[in-house]
């Protein structure tokens, strides 16, 4: 049984999707059932913060498929869970991460990364550079002023879709001892600036779309009118100050090495999520 956490997000849903089409034994942990993903998988209702419902969600499980916003004490009660109830193998979604990071989350993902080694369950690590989901957040901004705003300057990004995070990962799980101690960095095929994603998205929509320059204060200020949490503002922040520096301009082939399939590309992105943006 592979216990999938996250499963209401943008890689957890996709890869109890997968999971479950290859009919794979498949329990999918939420918060709210009303929002659990549907097909052929067993559904438990819990919280990172309550350890009882992470209990109950271990049983029968073999296999942990770690996906959460990586809150340090939360991904460590999963991990402590698992261990006491004789899980074998945990593939964890992260990234870049590092204890010195002048990112709060990548030392908090420093942090998990440290007790899930130190736990002595088999372990798999998938750094994933930035989701191409993250674009869907500029949609209402582009529909209602043909640009959006962002403090990513000229640097370049391998952005990957979330769904080809979620088939590697879900690939992984389903035959983890090759991959045991391993960490594998995925990325989509290509490097992009913020500006091609304004081409890309002006020749979908027909129509200009502008990508405004912001330093990291003025885009947390945004981020935090529009509703963003405080710290997560500061975090995106840093870590955008830091793509503009060439931080996220790094590629891999571990997707299609690892799933047979090439990763998809913006174009099919956009295409996929034209409406949003329209
Ligand atoms: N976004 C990126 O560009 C990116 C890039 C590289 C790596 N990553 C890594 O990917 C991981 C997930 O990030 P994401 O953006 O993909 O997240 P996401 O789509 O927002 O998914 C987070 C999931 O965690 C669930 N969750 C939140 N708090 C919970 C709690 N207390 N108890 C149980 N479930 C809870 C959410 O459930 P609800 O639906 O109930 O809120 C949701 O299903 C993180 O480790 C992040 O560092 C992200």
């Amino acid at each position: 049984m592979i216990l999938v956490t996250g499963a209401t997000g943008k890689v957890g849903s996709e890869a109890v999707r997968l999971l479950a089409a290859a009919h794979h034994p498949t329990r999918a942990l939420v918060r709210d059932p009303a929002r659990a993903p549907g097909g052929d998988v067993d559904i438990v209702t819990g919280d990172f913060d309550r350890r009882d419902t992470l209990d109950a969600a271990m049983r029968d499980v073999d296999t942990v498929l770690l996906v959460s916003p990586a809150v340090p004490a939360q991904e460590m009660a999963v991990i402590d869970s698992a261990l006491d109830h004789g899980v074998r193998h945990i593939v964890k979604i992260t990234s870049k991460a590092s204890a010195d990071s002048p990112v709060e989350r990548r030392r908090g993902q420093a942090r998990i990364e440290e007790h899930l080694t130190a736990s002595g369950m088999a372990y798999t690590l998938l750094r994933s550079n930035a989701y191409l989901q993250n674009l869907l957040v500029m949609a209402p901004m582009v529909r209602q002023t043909r640009s959006f705003v962002m403090s990513a300057g000229d640097g370049q990004v391998g952005m990957i879709d979330a769904r080809d995070v979620a088939a590697t990962a879900a690939a992984i799980a389903t035959a983890p001892s090759g991959h045991a101690g391993r960490a594998y960095w995925l990325t989509g095929p290509d490097l992009l600036t913020y500006d091609d994603v304004a081409k890309e998205l002006a020749a979908a929509l027909g129509h200009p779309v502008e990508y405004r320059r912001l330093s990291p204060d003025e885009h947390r200020a945004v981020m935090v009118r529009a509703g963003v949490p405080e710290a997560v503002a500061k975090s995106n922040a840093e870590a955008f100050g830091l793509i503009a520096q060439g931080d996220a301009a790094w590629l891999s082939d571990d997707v299609e090495s690892l799933t047979g399939t090439r990763p998809r590309s913006l174009h099919t992105f956009v295409a996929d999520h034209l409406n949003a943006f329209a």
